[in-house]
């Protein structure tokens, strides 16, 4: 397969579930299972029965303050419990947790038991130097056991994690520990990268100097780099020696349902990132229940979601979801195509993986170099497959499901965001695929394509993407910021509905399909990036006067930054200049922010106010009309 091929596959078959699949699933009626989900208070509180709950809830739902909802009032949870403690005195004592891999062949088995008491140390370890119930720990970590560790280990005491993408640069760092108010930092000596060690440790006593904020830095040993004990030495401590001697055995935290659980940072389509902020009860619901219904988890999977636990998918459906559900999770870190592009289907016939979950960009990717690499490799373990993070075009599909999946394998295509914690739009493996449609949302679920006066909008035409009825593991506010989490998500399409920021369409079978951010925001390989933040590194350059970003659309990554240019006076925008430029950018934002094309300008198109209209130069890229300009300066 060329990149060039990679265009516009005019597809319109569907596929139907094997007998196979129906024969194994949970739930082999999909349309009787979308039924009962139209009660969502009931829906949602018999799937919460699953759970050990220390006081059980008094109320499932309380919109009495939308679109501040709770769920799950007054019940009394802890997730380190429900995704550890439960499985120690049953059957899955000794079952492997978490599968470490890397791209060197290494592995690592941790037991249920293992990780039980691996976590109650590190609780214990960080009760030792003073953090408390609702206290935030940022971390930078590679996709390391000791990520998933540290996260169950601050659940269990009440402590509320930050995870920082460990692909994102010091700037961002910085930025995420100050807006946490983190007093700690858990980093490693570095992490793999394509036969490289990326060195995280220096990057962190970079961040640190800027955070005085930060008390302790806590360092993982994980990639065997030396570790050089920086001027902030007083400051350091190993992680081996802090939970040295420490108990196995740690009481867990009697949290409320509402309690916090993490706060995750995500791009808006303005100013500064946006601290999504997940709390407990609900979020263990709706993640639980989701990924056993979407991928029929049971208890002889192997699963294994190629995300990083630095964004959302990794939170909910590496270390959360399938712990909660008590199957082993495999926790992979490097490359996709390291050593050689048959990576990930040496790894799927080794172990026999049975579900494997990742993103439209890698099987883009991985697709480029033919069928030469999983055909080398027994795939036949695996029953489903999913997609997540953007739009999977037609081609895709067709290749992943043939090459990977042999024809056979339903895939789930999961729409969902780092705000709604959870898939809301996603089929199940019963459900008649159509590439490229996400299918219809999730029992429990009500979505509509409206229009910005809240009309729906006919069949077949795009609009706006709102979730009409709320949902367990929404996020329930941003952080410090409250009055942005009205306006960016309840206050877009008028009728108390949650505004996704996604343009979609829906079939005549009522199907979605999502077409793009509707906002200025960017997907990068799957990550989200906002065009105001590029713009900001990019004039931090001292020859960017002013500077207007935007997609361009890449065969592989979704899309790259195109952005457009004033230099200031005496610059030009020569091949030097211009390679500056990307680099500098890449250094600020980290290696996600991927800029394909610079335009040098004289003017960028502007309202009478200042603000920089993008759509004028999105359009002008797509070769579409401008549309109205009546507020247009020139
Ligand atoms: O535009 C949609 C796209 O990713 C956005 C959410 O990004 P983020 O919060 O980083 O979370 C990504 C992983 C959940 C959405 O607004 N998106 C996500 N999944 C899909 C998708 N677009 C199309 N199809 C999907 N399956």
């Amino acid at each position: 397969m060329t990149q060039d091929t990679d265009v516009l596959l005019d597809e319109k078959r569907i596929f139907k579930p094997s007998e196979a699949v129906i024969e194994k699933a949970h739930i082999k009626e999909w349309e009787s299972e979308l039924e009962k989900g139209k009660d969502i208070e009931k829906y949602w509180s018999e799937k919460a029965e699953q759970f050990t709950w220390f006081r059980k809830w008094d109320k499932v739902l309380d919109g009495s303050e939308k679109p501040f909802y709770k769920w799950f009032v007054n019940g009394k949870i802890n997730m380190a419990y429900n995704a550890v403690d439960r499985w120690i005195n049953t059957e899955k004592r000794n079952q492997v947790a978490i599968l470490y891999v890397n791209e060197r062949g290494d592995e690592k088995k941790i037991t249920y038991y293992e990780l039980y008491r691996e976590v109650n140390k590190f609780a214990n370890a960080l009760k030792n130097i003073g953090v408390k119930k609702g206290d935030k720990v940022s971390m930078y970590l590679p996709m390391c056991p000791e990520l998933l560790i540290a996260m169950l280990a601050c659940t269990k005491i009440g402590a509320i994690h930050s995870i920082v993408y460990s692909g994102l640069s010091v700037g961002a760092l910085v930025e995420r520990i100050e807006d946490a108010d983190s007093k700690i930092l858990i980093t490693a000596d570095g992490t793999f990268r394509r036969g490289k060690i990326i060195d995280l440790k220096k990057i962190s006593d970079e961040a640190v100097q800027m955070s005085p904020i930060v008390e302790t830095i806590i360092v993982v040993k994980n990639a065997g780099n030396p570790i050089k004990i920086s001027e902030l030495s007083g400051r350091e401590v190993m992680y081996s020696s802090l939970i040295e001697g420490e108990p196995s055995e740690c009481e867990p935290e009697m949290l409320d349902a509402e309690d916090p659980l993490y706060i995750l940072y995500t791009s808006g389509s303005t100013g500064k990132p946006k601290g999504v902020l997940h709390t407990t009860g609900g979020y263990m619901v709706g993640v639980a229940t989701t990924l056993k219904n979407v991928f029929d988890i049971h208890e002889d999977d192997l699963w294994w979601c190629t995300a990083d636990i630095g964004w959302v998918t990794g939170h909910s459906y590496i270390a959360y979801g399938p712990l909660l559900l008590g199957t082993t999770t495999l926790v992979y870190e490097g490359a996709p195509d390291y050593p050689d592009p048959g990576a990930w289907w040496r790894i799927v016939e080794k172990y026999g993986v049975t579900k494997f979950y990742t993103a439209p960009t890698a099987i883009r990717h991985l697709m480029r170099f033919g069928n030469k690499y999983p055909s080398k490799h027994d795939l036949s373990s695996l029953r489903i497959l999913g997609s997540v993070g953007e739009p999977i075009n037609p081609e895709a599909w067709i290749w992943y499901h043939e090459n990977i999946g042999k024809g056979e394998v339903p895939i789930m295509d999961t729409w969902w965001q780092t705000e709604t914690g959870m898939y809301l739009i996603s089929p199940l493996p019963v459900t008649p695929l159509k590439p490229g449609s996400a299918t219809r949302p999730l029992p429990g679920i009500e979505a509509e394509i409206m229009d910005a006066d809240g009309n729906p909008v006919p069949l077949g035409k795009g609009g706006l993407l709102v979730i009409k009825t709320p949902w367990p593991a929404m996020l329930r506010t941003l952080y410090k910021d409250p009055e942005r989490y009205i306006k960016t998500y309840w206050e877009i399409v008028p009728g108390g509905v949650y505004t996704a920021g996604d343009i979609a369409r829906k079939d005549e079978d009522g199907y979605f399909w999502i077409q793009g951010r509707s906002d200025d925001v960017l997907k990068i390989s799957g990550h989200r990036i906002g065009t105001s933040e590029v713009e900001s590194a990019f004039v931090g350059h001292p020859a960017v006067a002013e500077a207007a970003v935007i997609g361009k659309a890449d065969p592989i990554k979704g899309e790259v930054i195109k952005a457009f240019i004033i230099l200031k006076e005496d610059n030009r925008l020569d091949s030097k200049v211009i390679e500056e430029l990307k680099n500098h950018v890449r250094h600020e934002l980290g290696p996600v922010a991927v800029v394909g094309e610079i335009i040098q300008m004289e003017k960028l198109p502007k309202t009478r106010s200042g603000k920089i209209m993008r759509r004028v130069l999105r359009a002008r890229e797509r070769g579409e009309d401008i549309g109205d300009t009546s507020t247009l300066e020139e």
